[in-house]
C-alpha cells in the first residue's frame, strides 16, 4: 500500500465550479499558501456523466494534469454522494424515503437509497471509470468515496433488504420474535413479509424514539450496513484498476448512524471532518480525534476544517487570530497525518457561500486567513515526515460503542436526559485536563493494553463481553464501569436476575431500583472521608455483594445504601459509579483510580495546558497548546528545551498566551 511521503496539507478544491481563466491564478495562491494536496471530484457528477450514456473527462483530464504538473498529492474523490438530475427523472426510486415516510424528490445530496439497485449500478460504473483513468497516476495519493456517508432511508426497496438482512441474521421467524419480543402487544410476526421498517408510520415515534428497541436497533445495524456496502463497492470498483492507494471516506466523529468501528475495517485509513461549534469544549474535540484513531487504533486524516468560519451551525464565529493554527497542532497531536480544509475557494452561491476558505471572496491572498494558512503551511513543510505514522501511547482505554449508543438513546425511561456521547466524555475530560492520554476502544478490544479500561453506561452486555471483561479484571485490570450498565442483551432484552447482570458478580453488587431525578431535584453522596456532593439523573440503589462502598446517598428513602463502589476480582478491581457525581466528585473518583492502578499524566505537574505526546522510533513528541483564553506558564519540566516549529528555546520564564504551540523532541523529560 502507498503511504503518504508528507503531511498532505490542502483541503476541498472544485475548479469545476469556477471558469477556466481562474486556475492559475489558483495555483498561484495555493503555492503561496504552501499548499500540497487537493482533494477533487466530491460533488462533479452531473459533470461528469451528464445523461445515462455519456462521460466526459475532458475537465478532470486538465485539473489532474494542472495538479499532477504541480506534484500536488490528489486527494481523488468519487462524486457519488449527490445523483445527477437526469438519474432522478429517469429513475424517480432512487430517491430516498425518509423517518416520516416521505418520499423526496431530486434535490440535496446523500439523497440516494444505498439499496437501490440503479444508483448501485450507476455509481459503481462511475468509480470504475474513474479507477481506470486514475489509478495508475502517481499523484493519486488517496480515494476519497463518496463524502460524509449519512442517513438513512425507509422505502419498500430497503423494506425488502431489511427483511434479507434478518432472515440471514435470525434464521428463523421464531428467533425474531424471540429477539423482539414480539408477544409485548401481541406484535407477532408469522411471516417474514410481515416485517416493515421501523419509521414514524410504524414503530417509530417522533424524536428518534420507539415502541421497540429490538427492530430499531437491528435496523440501524442494518442500515450501517447498506451504506458500508456502497462504500465497499466503490472500494472494490477501484481496487480492480488501483492496487495500491489509500481508499477512505470521510468520517464524523461520533456521528451517530453508522457503526465506525465496523466501517473502519473496511477502510484503508480514517479519515473525518472536524467542525467544533464555538462553544464546543476542546475535550469534547480530542476525544472525537482520539475515536477517529481509535478505530483503526492508527493514525488518521483530517479531511476537512474550516480555515475560519462554517455556515450551517447558528453561530458562526470567526477563528481568532492564531486558533485554527492552534486547533490544526491539536489535530496532529492526537494523531493526524494530513491537515486539509474545506475548501480551498470559498462558492460564489448556494448554500456554503458564507463557509470559510483559504482563498476568500476577495480572491486575493491579502486576508488575515491566507496569511494564516500560509504560515501553517510553511511550518508544516519545514516539520516534514517526522510525524507521519507516529504512535499516541496510553495506559487508558474508554469503551465508544454504536450498539450502546443506539441502545441507551432509544430506552423508554428511566430518564429522558441520558446522552451517550455526554456519558462518555465526562470520563474523557478527567483524563484530558489531567494530560493523561487514552485510546478510545470498541467492546471487543483488546483491553489487556491498559491499566484501566472505563466503560461508563455499558448498558447492552453482548455475547462473550463479560468473559472479556472478567479475564481483563481477574488479571489485574481495572474497570470502572456504573449506572445504567450490564441492563441488556444484544436484542436489547434484560439480562433476568438481577442488575447489572453479566457485571453483578465482577462489580460486586446487586442494583434492586434506579430511581431517576429530574433537573431540579438532587441528592447527595458522602465519602468515607466525611466530603459531601451533589448527584443528579439517576440514583442507583445497591446491595454490596463483596464490594466495598465509597461514598453512599445521604437522603431519599435509599439514604445511607452505597451510591459508588469499589470491588476486589482477581488481581484488579472494579469501580462502579451508581449516579451522576457533580464533577468534583467523579474527579474525587477517577482521582482514587488513577492512584490504584499507577496511571501517570504525561508531566507531573497540573497545568490548563493541553499536553499530547506522539513517539516514533525512540522519539518523544511533546505538544504543548493552550486552547484556553489565559496566559500560562511553562511547566518547567519544558523549560531549556526547543520548540521545533519555530527553533525558539524555551526557557523557565517562557509564558503560553492563548493559541500558543510549541513542539519538543526530546528522548526523555
Ligand atoms: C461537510 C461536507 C463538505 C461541506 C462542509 C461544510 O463536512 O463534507 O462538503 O459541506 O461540510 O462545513
Ligand atoms: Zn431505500
Amino acid at each position: 500500500m502507498k503511504k503518504f511521503r508528507r503531511i498532505l496539507y490542502g483541503g476541498d478544491y472544485n475548479p469545476n465550479q469556477w471558469p477556466r481563466e481562474i486556475w492559475d491564478e489558483d495555483i498561484r495562491l495555493f503555492r503561496k499558501a504552501g499548499i500540497n494536496s487537493a482533494t477533487i471530484n466530491v460533488f462533479s457528477w452531473a459533470k461528469i456523466q451528464p445523461s445515462e450514456h455519456e462521460y466526459y473527462f475532458d475537465e478532470l483530464d486538465e485539473i489532474v494534469e494542472m495538479l499532477s504538473r504541480e506534484k500536488f498529492d490528489i486527494v481523488m474523490g468519487t462524486s457519488t454522494a449527490a445523483m445527477p438530475a437526469w438519474m432522478y427523472k429517469k429513475y424517480p426510486e432512487i430517491a430516498r424515503t425518509d423517518y416520516k415516510g416521505r418520499r423526496h424528490k431530486f434535490g440535496q445530496r446523500h439523497n440516494s437509497c444505498p439499496n437501490s439497485l440503479v444508483y448501485q449500478k450507476f455509481a459503481k460504473r462511475l468509480v470504475e471509470k474513474l479507477a481506470e483513468r486514475y489509478g495508475s497516476n502517481e499523484h493519486v495519493t488517496c480515494w476519497h468515496v463518496n463524502n460524509e456517508y449519512s442517513g438513512d432511508c425507509y422505502c419498500e426497496n430497503c423494506e425488502k433488504a431489511f427483511r434479507v438482512w434478518l432472515k440471514d441474521k435470525y434464521k428463523t421467524i421464531e428467533a425474531l420474535n424471540k429477539a423482539w419480543n414480539l408477544e409485548f402487544w401481541g406484535h407477532t410476526i408469522y411471516d417474514w413479509d410481515e416485517i416493515v421498517l421501523p419509521n414514524e408510520l410504524s414503530e417509530g415515534l417522533e424524536n428518534d424514539k420507539t415502541a421497540f428497541a429490538g427492530i430499531s436497533i437491528d435496523y440501524r445495524r442494518f442500515n450501517s450496513d447498506s451504506l458500508l456496502n456502497n462504500f465497499k463497492m466503490e472500494r472494490d470498483a477501484i481496487r480492480k484498476y488501483d492496487p495500491d492507494t489509500l481508499i477512505t471516506t470521510n468520517l464524523m466523529g461520533t456521528y451517530k448512524n453508522l457503526d465506525y468501528f465496523k466501517w473502519a475495517k473496511e477502510m484503508d485509513i480514517v479519515s473525518w471532518d472536524n467542525y467544533p461549534s464555538y462553544d464546543t469544549p476542546w475535550s469534547m474535540v480530542a476525544m472525537n480525534h482520539d475515536l477517529m484513531r481509535g478505530l483503526k487504533g492508527q493514525p488518521f486524516m483530517l479531511m476537512e476544517q474550516t480555515p475560519s468560519q462554517q455556515n450551517w451551525q447558528p453561530y458562526n464565529s470567526l477563528k481568532k487570530p492564531g486558533l485554527m493554527r492552534a486547533q490544526s497542532y491539536q489535530t496532529v497531536a492526537h494523531g493526524a497525518d494530513t491537515i486539509q480544509f474545506f475548501q480551498l475557494r470559498r462558492s460564489v452561491g448556494a448554500c456554503e457561500k458564507f463557509h470559510g476558505a483559504v482563498i476568500e471572496h476577495v480572491g486575493t491572498e491579502n486576508t488575515r486567513v491566507f496569511r494564516e494558512v500560509a504560515e501553517l503551511g510553511e511550518e508544516l513543510h519545514n516539520l516534514g515526515d517526522q510525524l507521519l505514522g507516529a504512535d499516541n501511547p496510553a495506559q487508558v482505554g474508554i469503551i465508544f460503542d454504536w450498539d450502546n449508543y443506539w441502545a441507551l438513546e432509544y430506552t423508554s425511561g428511566p430518564n429522558k436526559d441520558l446522552k451517550y456521547v455526554d456519558q462518555i466524555h465526562q470520563y474523557y475530560r478527567y483524563f484530558y485536563e489531567k494530560n493523561i492520554p487514552v485510546d478510545m476502544i470498541p467492546v471487543d478490544g483488546d483491553f489487556s493494553k491498559y491499566k484501566v479500561v472505563v466503560a461508563p453506561v455499558l448498558y447492552m452486555i453482548k455475547d462473550g463481553m463479560q468473559e472479556a471483561l472478567e479475564n481483563y479484571v481477574e488479571n489485574g485490570g481495572v474497570l470502572v464501569t456504573g449506572f445504567m450498565s450490564g441492563l441488556v442483551d444484544q436484542s436489547d432484552n434484560v439480562h433476568l436476575g438481577g442488575y447489572p447482570g453479566p457485571l453483578r458478580k465482577l462489580a460486586g453488587i446487586w442494583v434492586e431500583e434506579i430511581d431517576a431525578l429530574a433537573p431540579e431535584q438532587s441528592n447527595n453522596i458522602r465519602f468515607t472521608d466525611g466530603m459531601e456532593y451533589d448527584c443528579h439523573l439517576l440514583c442507583d440503589i445497591i446491595h454490596l455483594e463483596g464490594a466495598e462502598s465509597l461514598a453512599d446517598y445521604s437522603s431519599n428513602f435509599y439514604a445511607n445504601s452505597p451510591a459508588v463502589t469499589k470491588n476486589s476480582f482477581g488481581q484488579g478491581a472494579v469501580y462502579y459509579v451508581g449516579t451522576q457525581p457533580e464533577q468534583k466528585a467523579l474527579e474525587k473518583i477517577l482521582d482514587q483510580v488513577t492512584v490504584y492502578s499507577n496511571v501517570k499524566p504525561l508531566i507531573d505537574i497540573e497545568t490548563k495546558l493541553e499536553i499530547v505526546r506522539r513517539t516514533v522510533s525512540d522519539k518523544n513528541y511533546y505538544f504543548i497548546l493552550n486552547l484556553t483564553n489565559e496566559t500560562l506558564s511553562i511547566p518547567q519540566v519544558f523549560a531549556d528545551k526547543v520548540d521545533i516549529l519555530t527553533g525558539n528555546k524555551l526557557t523557565s520564564q517562557t509564558t503560553f498566551a492563548p493559541y500558543d504551540v510549541a513542539l519538543l523532541c526530546v528522548d526523555s523529560l
